[in-house]
């Protein structure tokens, strides 16, 4: 298996000093950073749009890896990759076309991903598995962060996981909601290779220290 890679959410950060925020999950050795764009609408939260990921992108040459838990999410995608996201995740849940809107992130240049909720089976992105960069199984419900981790959903994530070797195909398999350094070897087994975490890292001391603790030991 490749080694995880880790990407802080800065919906946990504090969002008076965001800039600061993400320089020092760079320093700290994050491999992505994870941006939560929620709506109000889609989900009972809302958090920042394009204007906040456009100011951030000087900062760090790492992937932005953009969640976007939005709808509809097409008429904003051309906003999100001039901002400078570099992955762009759309739900599957979210209406109204995932094969449509997944064709649009691709042709701006951004690489598309796939997102599924507690309640939404594997089999429900199995006609689009040939479009996405990226599938990324939430652990929580969307719309907060520190939640319970839904240990339910391992299951889902081995299953994605064949899914994926099973394509043949380069597909990045993140899990997102209540990570932390107990719950992610779980998701590790299971078959992720990306660990998106909000609150077991900026709610932290030493984001450095949480970051370590994150990954495979040995
Ligand atoms: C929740 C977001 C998550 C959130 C995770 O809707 O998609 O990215 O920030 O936060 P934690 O790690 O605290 O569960
Ligand atoms: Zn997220």
């Amino acid at each position: 298996a490749t080694r995880p890679l880790i990407a802080p959410s800065i919906l946990a950060a504090d969002f008076a000093r965001l800039g600061e925020e993400v320089d020092a999950i760079v320093q700290a050795g994050a491999d992505w950073i994870h941006l939560d764009v929620m709506d109000g609408h889609f989900v009972p939260n809302i958090s920042f749009g394009p204007q906040i990921v456009k100011a951030l992108r000087p900062r760090t040459k790492l992937p932005f890896d953009v969640h976007l838990m939005i709808e509809p999410a097409d008429p904003y995608l051309e906003a999100f990759a001039k901002a400078g996201a570099d992955h762009i995740l759309i739900h599957i849940e979210a209406r109204p076309h995932a094969h449509r809107s997944l064709q649009q992130i691709r042709a701006l240049g951004a690489k598309p991903g796939i997102v599924l909720c507690p309640a939404t089976p594997p089999e429900a992105i199995s006609e689009i598995m040939d479009m996405v960069d990226v599938i990324l199984v939430m652990t929580v419900n969307p719309g907060f962060g520190g939640q319970k981790f839904l240990a339910s959903q391992l299951p889902k994530i081995s299953r994605l996981r064949d899914m994926i070797t099973k394509s043949g195909r380069d597909i990045r398999l993140a899990v997102d909601g209540g990570i932390d350094p107990a719950t992610a070897p779980q998701a590790i087994a299971a078959g992720a290779d990306v660990l998106i975490a909000g609150s077991a890292i900026y709610a932290q001391p030493d984001y450095k220290a949480a970051i370590e603790a994150l990954r495979p030991t040995g």
